[in-house]
């Protein structure tokens, strides 16, 4: 993953994804595949603070393989592993310069939560991920 995710993503996103993720979140992290090929990851988790809470920290998708429905494939099998473990809701979150994105959770039932903000006509919260860097703050029920 950590080998092709940079060029998914179109920038440099591997910082995002140290190896712990691999090692301690596999029964709620997914690979999808065609023809034995990764063409599609998630990571996400059970919230340690709020066990009603399932998170979604990365999602990708190869560029060649988008919008076939992998990307819905993998949170599909997300809610499902969330809801078996009671969680309630699912969380992610997303820049707001991210239309890809916003356009895919608002596709899979996700609402933006507002924010103390406001970037581009969108709900954000204001330096989330640090000064300057707005983020929309998603969830869908279970
Ligand atoms: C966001 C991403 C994971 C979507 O994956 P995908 O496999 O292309 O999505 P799917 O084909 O399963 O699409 C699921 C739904 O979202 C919609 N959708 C997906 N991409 C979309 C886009 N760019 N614009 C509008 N709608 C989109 C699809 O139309 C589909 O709707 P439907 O099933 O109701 O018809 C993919 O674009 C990606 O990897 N982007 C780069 C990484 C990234 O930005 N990750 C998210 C950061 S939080």
């Amino acid at each position: 993953m950590l080998a092709v995710v940079d060029r998914w993503c179109g920038g440099p996103v591997r910082s995002l994804l140290p190896r712990l993720f691999f090692d301690h979140f596999q029964g709620t992290s997914f690979v999808a595949e065609r023809a034995g090929v990764p063409v599609g990851f998630l990571v996400g988790f059970r919230s340690q603070t709020d066990p009603a809470v399932a998170y979604v920290h990365f999602v990708a998708v190869a560029p060649e393989a988008r919008r076939s429905g992998i990307g819905r494939q993998l949170y599909e099998r997300f809610f499902a592993a969330a809801s078996a473990i009671s969680c309630r809701s699912v969380e992610s979150i997303t820049s707001p310069v991210n239309h890809a994105s916003i356009a895919f959770h608002r596709r899979m039932g996700f609402a933006i939560v507002p924010g103390d903000g406001t970037y581009d006509g969108l709900p954000v919260w204001r330096d989330h991920a640090g000064p300057g860097q707005h983020r929309l703050v998603l969830r869908r029920p279970l």
